[in-house]
């Protein structure tokens, strides 16, 4: 025994540079398809809020048009509302009223801090409970804290139905 080579001996063919090649395209191809079945449903789950931040809007059917002139009228309207993965819907309250210059449409949320004022008719104002905020009925401040008037939707008539437009 004169041999002082301790390598073990194999049968293996020593790797060809094709064959690493062909192997660490595999292997990259592995770490994506896993990436992307991790990955997807994660960015599906964080994305969902800024879908449904997306503000859209729509006309909607809010009362039949037998508003009289100087009339003011709540109404309640439904939206389908795409939340994520689900459809819910939702109920808003707005003030429609008639004066000589058409529509106007109001969002019952006191322009203070959003607590939600009512429509007195026989004062023709609306008021907050909260800090006795006094709305006009053109939605103009006449008392208490509110710092602007009430927030309008845009409306319209056709067809004898009042629409509103919502944003969601
Ligand atoms: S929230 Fe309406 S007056 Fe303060």
């Amino acid at each position: 025994m004169n041999s002082t080579n301790h390598e073990p001996k194999t049968d293996a063919a020593p790797e060809s540079p094709e064959r690493r090649k062909l192997l660490g395209w595999l292997v990259s191809v592995i770490n994506a398809v896993v990436a992307i079945v991790v990955l997807a449903p994660t960015a599906k789950l964080i994305s969902a809020p800024l879908i449904t931040r997306r503000r859209r809007g729509q006309w909607v059917p809010a009362l039949p048009d037998d508003l009289q002139m100087g009339e003011t009228r709540e109404a309640t309207i439904e939206l389908e509302v795409k939340d994520g993965y689900r459809t819910t819907t939702r109920r808003y309250v707005v003030y429609v009223h008639r004066n000589r210059n058409g529509l106007l449409c109001f969002d019952p949320s006191c322009t203070h801090l959003g607590c939600r004022v009512r429509f007195q008719d026989e004062k023709q104002r609306y008021f907050c409970p909260c800090h006795g905020g006094v709305f006009d009925s053109e939605g103009k401040v006449v008392s208490g804290p509110p710092p602007k008037p009430l927030v309008q939707h845009p409306v319209k008539s056709d067809g004898g139905q009042i629409y509103v437009y919502m944003e969601v």
